[in-house]
């Protein structure tokens, strides 16, 4: 079955290219004011808790589920959450497990990419404007400056363009010409980008205040507050495991499902968090926090969304060499985005491939415009509208990349953990160059990590209802009848979204194991 399926070229380009799939805005852009805005030290301890008990775990059964559906020649989640709970339930009711975690990952895959493409958009043309001094004049605030870039059609448009072209042509010369050349340039350079400017950051000293410096941004986030811990600092940071790790997406699963049965999963599960890691806590932590603190001590840290485009080109223009640094963030943020955006795109074509025939470079055009499509709203939002509160994104981003993430991971691990069962601990080991010991599989695997999710996915929903994410008219725009439109508009995206790849999902299941369907027992197995 799997004959006609392309496999990574080589081991270092299944690293590089996994690595890239996790490493994103998420370590970049989303981290650094996560940690900033939920107290530092205090967001680190659940970080590091959620990163043991849920990260690792569930790259894991990742790994397992995509390498495992790779050997049936799928490349999607919906087949793939199928062949696992088939062990422990009958085909039916597999299937129908199976198609929602398809449906999810059809939506993360299409709508999560549909705002992260304006958003490497934006760092592509921040690159630009860096290199071209566009922000550098001092008689406009860089808020001004980037509400001017967002409400600019010629601007955003533009970039975003390019970009979703050179992803789209990327993904077209496939896994191994494209996905793997691209991650095997850009990933170093992004690591070279990042210790460059890490060490720029080290050694900036006091240039505002002798209060501030870089080092007091180091012990911010490194010191480690348990009087500051709270249940909100502790979602934020499990949350955000969920999204820099791109677990809960279908996306490492699809990467996994292009090696042979046989390729370890478990040492390449360890690389993988710990290059993400290593970019996001001693990159992303290092470079980005104590930049902004350095320039505008612990108040400016907090920037939240806005730290890398209107915080960070204030600290470009006041250090000497800042249109170069500044132009080597925003590459750094770009290449990272894109080396995810990649995965995302990746997996809808194999989608497009594997259920109805279509060749990868038809795939990829189609998605081209397909992306086009959802992204238009999130790029025209605050173009009609005059404001820049990107409603549209925010509501997307609230529900599809950040929920969603959690109910996928909770349902990938209860049918590993429980349907699959001790079969999935032999899968997992099967040519693992370390084994996963079977007590850590029985204390996180069937314990802990389903516990923690369930947890995980309580507190948020009573946090939503808090916020009033639940409410016809969301918090966030009750003082903006204009955004209302833009937030509902996301709601019907999202459901006809949410519904259209339960559908797929069922189908795509349904076709190819039509017969065990019927009979209601498994009778198709590959070696
Ligand atoms: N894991 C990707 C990121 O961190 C999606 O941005």
């Amino acid at each position: 079955m799997s004959e006609s399926r392309e496999q990574w070229g080589s081991k270092i380009g299944l690293i590089f290219a996994m690595a890239g799939n996790a490493i994103g805005l998420g370590n970049f852009w989303r981290f650094p004011y996560q940690a900033a805005s939920n107290g530092g030290g205090a967001f680190m301890i659940p970080y590091f808790a959620a990163l043991i008990i849920i990260g690792i775990p569930i790259m894991l059964i990742e790994w397992n589920l995509g390498r495992y559906g790779g050997k049936y020649g799928h490349g999607t989640l919906a087949p793939m959450v199928y062949l696992q709970a088939r062990e422990g339930v009958k085909p039916k009711t597999a299937a129908v497990l199976g198609a929602i975690a398809g449906m999810m990952a059809f939506a993360v895959t299409l709508l999560v990419n549909s705002y992260y493409l304006q958003i490497i958009g934006w760092t592509l043309g921040y690159s630009y404007l860096s290199v071209s001094g566009g922000y550098m004049d001092a008689a406009k605030s860089t808020g001004e400056v980037f509400v001017n870039y967002i409400q600019t059609p010629g601007l955003v448009f533009t970039f975003w363009i390019i970009a979703l072209a050179m992803l789209g042509y990327t993904v077209m010369k496939g896994v191994q010409k494209g996905i793997e050349t691209w991650a095997k340039i850009m990933m170093p350079i992004l690591y070279i980008f990042g210790i460059v400017l890490a060490v720029r950051a080290l050694t900036i000293g006091s240039p505002v205040n002798p209060d501030w410096s870089s080092m007091k941004g180091l012990s911010y986030i490194w010191n480690p507050d348990f009087s500051a811990l709270s249940w909100k600092s502790a979602i934020a940071a499990a949350g955000q495991i969920f999204f820099t790790l791109s677990i809960g997406m279908g996306i490492i699963c699809n990467y996994a499902s292009y090696l042979q049965p046989d390729d370890d999963v478990v040492v390449s599960s360890f690389a993988t968090i710990s290059l993400n890691e290593f970019a996001e806590i001693i990159l992303g932590g290092t470079a980005v926090i104590p930049i902004a603190y350095a320039f505008m001590g612990p108040d400016g840290v907090g920037a939240g969304v806005g730290l890398s485009f209107i915080a960070l080109p204030n600290v470009f223009r006041a250090m000497g060499g800042g249109q170069f640094v500044g132009a080597l963030w925003f590459l750094l943020l770009f290449f990272a985005g894109f080396t995810s955006a990649i995965a995302m795109y990746n997996y809808l074509v194999a989608l497009l491939e594997e259920d109805l025939g279509i060749t990868r470079v038809k795939g990829a055009m189609i998605m081209f415009f397909a992306y086009i499509a959802v992204g238009l709203p999130v790029g025209l939002e605050p173009v009609l509208t005059k404001t820049a509160d990107l409603a549209y994104l925010t509501e997307v981003d609230n529900w599809v990349g950040s929920y969603l993430l959690i109910v996928l991971g909770l349902v990938e691990i209860c049918v590993v953990a429980f349907l699959m069962g001790d079969k999935a601990l032999e899968e997992i080991n099967r040519g693992g160059i370390w084994q996963i010991p079977s007590w850590f599989f029985n204390v996180f695997h069937k314990f802990l990590t389903p516990i923690s999710i369930a947890i995980l996915l309580i507190f948020s929903t009573l946090d939503y209802i808090k916020a009033g994410y639940f409410r016809a008219v969301p918090s966030f725009v009750e003082n903006s009848p204009i955004l209302v439109p833009w937030v509902n508009g996301a709601r019907v995206v999202i459901i006809v979204v949410l519904v259209a790849g339960f559908m797929q999902s069922y189908k795509s299941i349904k076709t190819k194991y039509a017969k065990e369907l019927s009979e209601n027992e498994v009778s198709i197995r590959v070696g």
